[in-house]
């Protein structure tokens, strides 16, 4: 008999049908999440499980799967996954890492600049009728070229982001919990503490992943160091930031300005008070949004699946203590 899969929604179809050679898949059709009540109920009868970032899979979920061996997550972040409990039940987790990193990098980089130069803000005023005339005070924002950019994390999309920056003569400094030296000569990169890094920043730019350490790095005491003209730009996750601190920073001119791709939660409420404000950009997730990308982490998310059900080690598991008491 084939395994059986559940794909939480739909996903470019080369990914369905590489899981389609080997299982029985059922894709959950609407653009919403799948409800709670559906997943728990869905998970009961399924080999793997290709989730996404939307889907909370926590040990009370796991506890309903009886055969559950793999959930590969179509994301490289795998916040959403409670990957000690997945590793204590034999369950092995995946994820798409690197294939969706310059793409996340083009994107944050184009906040960046967005925000810098207040394009939204331009085009809303062109379209509103309120441009009369070319004028020399008009919609003066900041120069990115020459600029410090202050990576908060130096991984592989802070490291992509980092050769941007060159191509535009910034200065550039980051910030991780682990130095890289290779990095540093290759970009002419400076290591600085966090600190340091948001009070000599004119951006900065996230590029942690979310854990219980990083929520909310960026607050009220960090914020207050940033610089009067500096920018805030995220395309990590939302909780890494404290939005109400963000909001305080904004509506008072404490700092210019920011760009954000995630929030928290997502999607904001429509009385989130940075939905007023003309000195943020807000992007609904899309940073890995490229058709190629999207393709990509589809096959990777599919090939990882497979993998794990035939009983094969999967090439981007997260749990590799698993492999002690894993499934079969
Ligand atoms: C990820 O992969 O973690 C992004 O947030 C979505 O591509």
């Amino acid at each position: 008999m084939k395994p059986k899969v559940y794909v939480t929604r739909i996903i470019p179809e080369e990914g369905l049908n590489i899981i389609r050679e080997i299982a029985d898949i059922k894709v959950w059709q609407e653009e919403l999440p799948p409800p709670r009540e559906v997943l728990m109920k869905e998970i009961e009868e399924v080999d793997g499980l290709l989730s996404l970032l939307t889907d909370k899979i926590d040990a009370e979920l796991m506890d309903r799967a009886k055969n559950l061996k793999i959930v590969s997550n179509y994301a490289v972040g795998f916040d959403n996954i409670d990957l000690e409990a997945a590793t204590k039940r034999g369950i092995m987790a995946t994820n798409t890492p690197g294939v969706l990193t310059e793409t996340t990098a083009d994107l944050a980089f184009a906040l960046l600049m967005a925000t810098a130069r207040r394009i939204v803000e331009g085009d809303k005023f062109v379209r509103a009728g309120k441009w009369k005339t070319w004028g020399p005070m008009l919609m003066l924002g900041q120069d990115i070229h020459g600029a410090t950019l202050g990576l908060v994390g130096l991984g592989r999309i802070g490291y992509a982001m980092a050769k941007r920056a060159k191509g535009f003569d910034m200065k550039v400094m980051y910030y991780d919990l682990v130095r890289n030296e290779k990095a540093e000569q290759e970009l002419g990169l400076e290591f600085v503490n966090l600190e340091e890094l948001m009070k000599e920043s004119d951006f900065v730019s996230v590029h942690v992943p979310l854990t219980p350490q990083t929520r909310h790095l960026i607050n009220k005491k960090t914020l207050n160091l940033m610089k009067k003209n500096a920018i805030l730009v995220n395309t990590s996750r939302g909780p890494i930031v404290d939005e109400e601190a963000l909001y305080e920073a904004l509506v008072n001119n404490r700092i210019a300005g920011a760009g954000l791709d995630v929030m928290d939660p997502e999607p904001p409420s429509m009385d989130n008070p940075l939905l007023k404000l003309d000195n943020v950009i807000l992007l609904p997730h899309i940073a890995s949004a490229s058709v190629t990308t999207r393709t990509k982490m589809a096959t990777m998310a599919a090939e990882n699946l497979v993998a794990g059900l035939k009983g094969e080690i999967p090439p981007n598991l997260l749990n590799e203590e698993v492999l002690k008491n894993r499934k079969q």
